[in-house]
């Protein structure tokens, strides 16, 4: 069938689909021909839906996940509303929800009590700390999930930066020989991605090398290739208490206004190793995700960073646009910029909407 039969209103059509504006055949008109209708393949939803060249699906999310020490309890983080810390035997039931929806995997980050923060980061590769003991029971009771860690101090710093601080100065390869030692006691732990969110040089060069080392050829890295220094990670630092001390991240973080260099730091990254990389924060660097999808065959992934997700919560909150219409329109639009994968609080809202 051609589409200008289509085009004609006929029973067979359902008429739920119909725009009563456009119904297809119109009288003769005096106006010289048009050759190209695009509102022609736009006349229906089951049209729209054939000629769709982007879809989000549930099966490209990974949901980010605060844990904490404790038992039985959740606590709300403030500036991210929706958003929770848990305690472990609270996150299994948040990991086996999200399981069920058919979210793949989860990215865990650890809210650290002050008394095991020290400036070179010693609890982050502490092998019975927050993080393996999560992992192992992660993957004991949902072994299908597949966890990705974070492999970067702030966590675990006293002065609140993603390396060892000296005179005011991030150090980068004191930094590097921890964040290895820190991912070798995740792969141990049996995290199947290593994510390395700190921006030290050649960190996915020594974390692959010793990976190998170890024969955990199999763990794969996630590099956070390009990561802005970028004010949108403020409720993100308010979930993990994590804010710096002093100063800002602008020295190993990369600067706002740069592109080509985020193409350098995923060409490292690829050369040294990394499975897939990642631009973050995701929507106020969308160019940045399509040039590096040109760039590499690589899988892109972009992280909807915590103060994205707060935007549109806060908007929402004071009825100002349409929350669940915003959050499908964001993500899909990361999606025609090229994420292959989307990290996002949004993931269990997403899979119940794409559900219905
Ligand atoms: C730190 C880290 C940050 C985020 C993920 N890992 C914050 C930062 O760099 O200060 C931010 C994530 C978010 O804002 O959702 N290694």
């Amino acid at each position: 069938m051609s589409l200008t039969e289509t085009s004609r209103l006929t029973p067979q059509t359902p008429l739920t689909e119909i725009d009563p504006a456009d119904s297809g055949h119109q009288a003769k008109s005096t106006m010289p021909a048009i050759v190209h209708r695009p509102r022609r393949l736009r006349r229906t939803e089951t049209l729209r839906r054939m000629v769709r060249e982007n879809s989000l699906r549930v099966k490209d999310l990974i949901y980010p996940l605060f844990v904490m020490e404790g038992e039985k309890q959740q606590q709300s983080v403030p500036s991210m509303p929706g958003c929770y810390r848990y305690t472990l035997d609270l996150l299994l039931d948040e990991v086996k929800q999200a399981y069920e929806l058919g979210i793949g995997a989860i990215a865990l980050f650890p809210l650290i009590p002050h008394d095991q923060k020290d400036n070179v980061g010693t609890e982050s590769y502490n092998p019975d700390g927050l993080i393996p003991r999560s992992v192992r029971a992660i993957k004991q009771a949902v072994p299908n999930i597949l966890v990705f860690t974070d492999v970067a101090l702030d966590p675990y710093s006293s002065e609140g930066h993603d390396g060892i601080v000296q005179d005011g100065k991030i150090l980068n390869d004191e930094t590097v020989a921890v964040l290895v030692k820190q991912a070798l006691v995740q792969a141990e732990a049996g995290a199947d991605f290593v994510a390395p969110s700190d921006m030290m040089d050649g960190r996915v060069g020594a974390i692959r090398r010793a990976l190998d080392a170890e024969g955990w050829i199999n763990v794969g890295i996630l590099a956070y290739s390009a990561k802005y220094a970028s004010a949108y990670y403020g409720p993100f630092r308010d979930a993990l208490d994590s804010a710096p001390k002093f100063g800002d991240k602008k020295t190993y973080q990369m600067d706002a206004a740069n592109a080509k260099e985020a193409i350098k730091e995923v060409e490292l990254d690829i050369a040294e190793g990394a499975d897939i990389v990642m631009v973050k924060p995701a929507l106020a660097y969308m160019d940045v995700i399509y040039q590096i999808k040109q760039h590499t065959n690589l899988p892109v992934a972009a992280y909807n960073v915590s103060g994205e997700y707060a935007m549109i919560k806060a908007a929402a909150q004071q009825g100002w646009i349409d929350e669940k219409k915003v959050i499908l329109e964001t993500l899909t639009s990361m999606k025609r910029a090229g994420a292959d994968l989307i990290l996002t609080y949004f993931a269990k809202d997403v899979a119940l909407m794409l559900q219905s």
